[in-house]
């Protein structure tokens, strides 16, 4: 293989911690019918990366190549591709969860998963934005249908999907209570939250009530308790797709709404997040970006479930 069949990508032979992540050279891949060769310029991580890299999750036992956001240009289109030409600025998300791949120089996306990246944002911010951005606006838009004057909790406010769930529901017209501790509530002011808790100190599933929609980003025991904090009719839309079966139980015995949900590639609502970005009301928060090679710095942060806004690997 030369180098122009080749590519740089982040993989793992075996699971573990960060070590484990490594720079290697692999085929390049060729687009099929309907799908696109992006090469990738930014790509965030997320906790899936890592929990996938940790577990093998839905993936199984590696060989994998992990990332699903993506921010770049199109290399090659495959046969049928109508909406984008090489050279075409895009963004999106792979097909969540088996679609992965995208923490390397050049990806395979169906054309469905993209679409045009804001000339108004550079590749880090759109390179940040797809997987979170989609889950909050499917659980805020699709299962939640948040509507002007509600009351929204998003628990987790200050992380990657917590901080654009808030942007989204403050977009909608929403009433928005965020928990984070309490160094971050100047942060969760500044991105639209309108009553900051300190989960540290305030049991938020005590303290607050007549919510209309709960998004869950903490799962197990939150998940249950959050129901409580419902009007009757409310709903909370869980992003943990496994927990304790009580969720459902005791949200029928409150006469209230529980959801679990996975992240769905789509293009639709990828055209929704660009048009937030253009106007001015969604905007990722960056903690931090690192080249491609040190992928494994960017994972050990994450691993921290400490971090602010989102991480991004940068793809020279
Ligand atoms: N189902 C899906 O499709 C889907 C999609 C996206 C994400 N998710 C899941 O959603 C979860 C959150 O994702 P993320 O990207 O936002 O993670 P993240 O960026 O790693 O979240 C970090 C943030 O979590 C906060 N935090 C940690 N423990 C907390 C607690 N007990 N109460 C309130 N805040 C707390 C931290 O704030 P402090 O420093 O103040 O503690 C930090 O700012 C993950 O489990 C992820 O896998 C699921």
């Amino acid at each position: 293989m030369n180098d122009a069949n080749t590519m740089r990508a982040i993989s793992q032979d075996v699971l573990g911690g960060p070590e484990v992540l490594r720079e290697v050279r692999v085929g390049r891949p060729a687009p099929r019918p309907n799908e696109v060769l992006v090469r990738v310029r930014a790509a965030g991580v997320n906790p899936t990366d890592w929990k996938h890299r940790a577990t093998g999750g839905f993936l199984g036992e590696p060989p994998f190549v992990l990332g699903w956001d993506l921010s770049g240009e199109v290399a090659e289109t495959g046969i049928g591709v109508a909406a984008f030409k090489p050279g075409d600025e895009v963004f999106g998300m792979l097909p969540y969860p088996f679609g992965h791949g995208s923490h390397a120089e050049y990806v395979t996306v169906p054309a469905r998963a993209l679409t045009h990246k804001p000339a108004s944002i550079d590749h880090v911010q759109a390179g940040a934005l797809p997987l979170v951005s989609l889950t909050a606006w499917q659980a805020l838009t699709e299962y939640a249908d948040v509507r002007p004057g509600q009351r929204v909790l998003v628990h987790a406010a200050a992380g990657g999907l917590g901080h654009v769930a808030v942007q989204i529901a403050k977009a909608r017209g929403a009433y928005v209570i965020g928990t984070a501790s309490a160094g971050k509530h100047d942060f969760l002011r500044e991105i639209g939250v309108d009553e900051p808790i300190d989960y540290r100190s305030t049991d938020v599933t005590e303290a607050v009530r007549d919510v209309d929609v709960v998004l869950d980003t903490l799962g197990g025991e939150t998940s249950v308790r959050s129901l409580r904090v419902l009007r009757p009719g409310g709903i909370v839309v869980s992003v943990l797709p496994v927990g304790p079966p009580e969720f459902y139980e005791e949200a029928e015995r409150l006469g209230v709404r529980a959801v679990r949900m996975l992240v769905e590639a789509d293009r639709a609502g990828m055209e929704a997040v660009a048009e937030l970005v253009e106007s001015g009301k969604l905007k990722a928060t960056i903690a931090g970006t690192f080249p491609l090679a040190d992928a494994a710095k960017a994972h050990d942060l994450g691993d921290t479930s400490r971090t602010t806004g989102k991480l991004v690997l940068l793809v020279d």
